[in-house]
C-alpha cells in the first residue's frame, strides 16, 4: 500500500506500518551493540527538531556552511560556470540552495528526495524565488542511481550535497553513494559537497549535546517514534541522550543510554537493556583536508577547490567526476 497516491518508495503493511522501519528496528535491537540506522530519526517530528537544531548556538555547521555560500558567490560562478542543471541530493533548504542558485546562473534545478511532501514544498518554494528557472523535482532514493528528467538530459550537471550529510555514512556506504552520484550525474559532472571538519572535542560534543536539550529531544524522538509506529512500550524517561567523540573513527556518535535496567516490547518482540547499555542512533563523521580528499577520490571524484568559513570549522568542496587514467 502506498503512503501517497502515485509512485511511492515506502512499503506499508495493512496496518500502515513501514516495513523497512520495523525490520531495521527489530534487527538493530537484537544486536550485541544495539543500533538503528540514523535515517529513521527524520519523521515529521524529527525533521522539525533538526530544523530547530540548526538554530541553536552550539550547532555551528549550518551557519558555517551558509557563510561560505554567502561570501564566495564570485568564486562559485567562475569555478562552476553558468548553464548547469543543479541536482540537489535531498530537498533544498530555504537558505542554502537560493544562495548557490543565485551565484551560478544555472539552466535548471532538480531536487531529489525520498519524501514527496518535502520535495514538492521545496520545489514550489524555489520556483517562486527563481521565476524562469525550470524546476524538475524527482521523488527518488538517491542511494540508488536516479534517472534524471529528459529535460535536463543534455545539460552538464552540478551535484549539490550540503550539510555534511555524507558524514552520516561509514566510509564504504559513503563511497558507494559518491559512485552512485557520479552515475546519476553523468559525464563532465561536478559536485559541490559540504564536509564538516575535525576540531576541539568540546566544541564537537557541545554541537551534539546542546544546553537547551534540543538534540536530546531529537534523539529521544526516535524511541517515541518506535512506540508510536511499531506498537512499542519503550520507557523513554529511562533513556538519556549521549553524544560522544569517537576519535579512532573520527566521528560524533549519538546514543540512547539506559539510566536503569529496562525491558520493553516492539511489534510483539521483547528486548532488555542493562543499566548503562546504549542504542547507537547516529554517526556524524568529521574530516580533515586529506581524509575528505581521500574519500572523494575513492568515490570517483577529483577535488578541485575547497572553501572554509572564517572560523575554519566547515569545508565546502568542489570536485569533478574523475576520468580513468593509467597509473601512476
Ligand atoms: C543532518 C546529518 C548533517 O550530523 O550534523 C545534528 C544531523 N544530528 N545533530 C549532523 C544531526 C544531531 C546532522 N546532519
Amino acid at each position: 500500500m502506498a503512503r501517497s497516491e502515485g509512485l511511492s518508495i515506502v512499503n506499508l503493511d495493512d496496518d500502515g506500518v513501514d516495513l523497512a522501519f520495523r525490520a531495521d528496528v527489530l534487527t538493530g535491537l537484537a544486536q550485541a551493540q544495539k543500533a538503528i540506522p540514523a535515517r529513521w530519526l527524520y519523521d515529521d517530528a524529527g525533521s522539525e527538531l533538526f530544523e530547530d537544531i540548526t538554530q541553536i548556538p552550539e550547532y555551528y555547521p549550518t551557519r558555517a556552511e551558509t557563510e561560505i555560500l554567502q561570501s564566495r558567490a564570485a568564486e562559485f560562478a567562475s569555478g562552476i560556470g553558468a548553464g548547469r542543471a543543479v541536482v540537489e541530493f535531498g530537498s533544498g533548504s530555504s537558505v542554502k540552495t537560493p544562495l548557490l542558485l543565485s551565484a551560478i546562473d544555472p539552466a535548471a534545478y532538480v531536487p531529489l528526495d525520498i519524501s514527496g511532501d518535502f520535495l514538492r514544498a521545496a520545489a514550489a518554494d524555489l520556483a517562486a524565488k527563481f521565476p524562469g528557472l525550470p524546476v524538475h523535482p524527482v521523488e527518488a532514493d538517491f542511494m540508488r542511481t536516479v534517472e534524471l528528467p529528459d529535460a535536463v538530459a543534455d545539460l552538464p550537471k552540478l551535484g549539490f550535497f550540503p550539510g555534511s550529510t555524507i558524514g552520516n555514512m561509514v566510509a564504504r556506504t559513503a563511497v558507494d553513494l559518491l559512485r552512485t552520484m557520479r552515475a546519476t550525474l553523468g559525464e563532465g559532472a561536478k559536485l559541490l559537497i559540504g564536509m564538516d571538519l575535525i576540531k576541539d572535542e568540546e566544541v564537537l560534543v557541545a554541537a551534539y549535546d546542546d544546553a537547551a536539550g534540543v538534540t536530546a529531544e531529537f534523539n529521544c524522538n526516535l524511541a517515541r517514534r518506535i512506540n508510536r509506529e511499531l506498537a512499542g512500550d519503550i520507557p523513554v524517561e529511562s533513556l538519556e541522550h549521549v553524544a560522544l567523540w569517537n576519535d579512532d573513527d573520527a566521528r560524533i556518535e549519538m546514543h540512547l543510554r539506559a539510566k536503569e535496567a529496562v525491558r520493553f516490547t516492539v511489534s510483539g518482540k521483547s528486548f532488555a537493556m542493562e543499566e548503562g547499555e546504549t542504542i547507537h542512533t547516529e554517526n556524524s563523521h568529521k574530516f580533515t583536508r586529506r581524509t575528505s580528499n581521500m574519500l572523494l577520490l575513492a568515490g570517483g571524484w577529483t577535488p578541485v577547490k575547497r572553501w572554509l568559513d572564517s572560523k575554519q570549522r566547515f569545508s565546502l568542496i568542489l570536485a569533478e567526476a574523475s576520468i580513468a587514467r593509467s597509473a601512476p
